[in-house]
């Protein structure tokens, strides 16, 4: 893989938690995984990937071109709604899909089932569309901060209880372009 751009490393006050290196390893195994599974399914041509914005979709850009299946993609925006510190479990969708996705094989990708909310709420609104199956990828598990139990069929890494950024990850929409994951080293 090219080397990152040097702004990413020395501007940011970020510790790298997951180098691209281990991520592209780790998003080729998931893709292997899923071709496998996809194709012992018999789905055929109705695999639809489906992307949460925005968070999702630099793995989900990495991830597709290692299924090996023809498939579809769209993406669906949600807000969560809370204050600072404690998430109120309110999800809206903010941009809805493009096509239906009756009798399709969905598989939903995240970038992180943090409280778990968010997933919760899209797996059981997904769900009401009468997917011919729904299962979930997600890059990364914050398991010290679940709320909701949520069942990830395909997981990246699971993290420790810090703020990451980085692939896709932001903090105020930034940081979503740095080549690795990291966190804010708080003294
Ligand atoms: P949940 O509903 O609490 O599971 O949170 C889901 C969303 O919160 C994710 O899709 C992210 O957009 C955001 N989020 C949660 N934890 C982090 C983090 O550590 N860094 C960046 N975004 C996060």
């Amino acid at each position: 893989m090219a080397a990152p751009p040097s702004w990413n490393r020395e501007k940011d006050p970020f510790v790298e938690l997951i180098g691209s290196d281990a991520i592209t390893r780790r998003v080729a195994e998931l893709g292997a995984a899923i071709t496998a599974d996809y194709k012992a399914l018999g789905a055929g041509e109705d695999v639809v990937v489906l992307g949460v914005l925005k968070g999702s979709v630099i793995f989900l850009a990495d991830l597709v071109r290692y299924i090996e299946l023809p498939l579809a993609m769209d993406f669906i925006g949600v807000a969560s709604y809370g204050d600072a510190t404690v998430s109120s479990g309110v999800v809206q969708i903010t941009q809805d899909l493009t096509k239906p996705i009756e009798h399709k094989h969905v598989l939903l990708v995240e970038d992180i089932v943090d409280t778990g909310h968010t997933v919760h709420y899209l797996l059981e609104n997904l769900g009401t569309r009468k997917p011919a199956s729904l299962k979930l990828c997600s890059l990364l598990h914050k398991p010290d901060r679940s709320e909701r139990a949520v069942h990830i069929d395909y997981l990246g890494f699971t993290i420790p209880n810090k703020f990451v950024v980085g692939y896709g990850l932001d903090v105020a929409q930034r940081y979503r372009n740095l080549p690795y994951i990291g966190y804010v080293n708080q003294p």
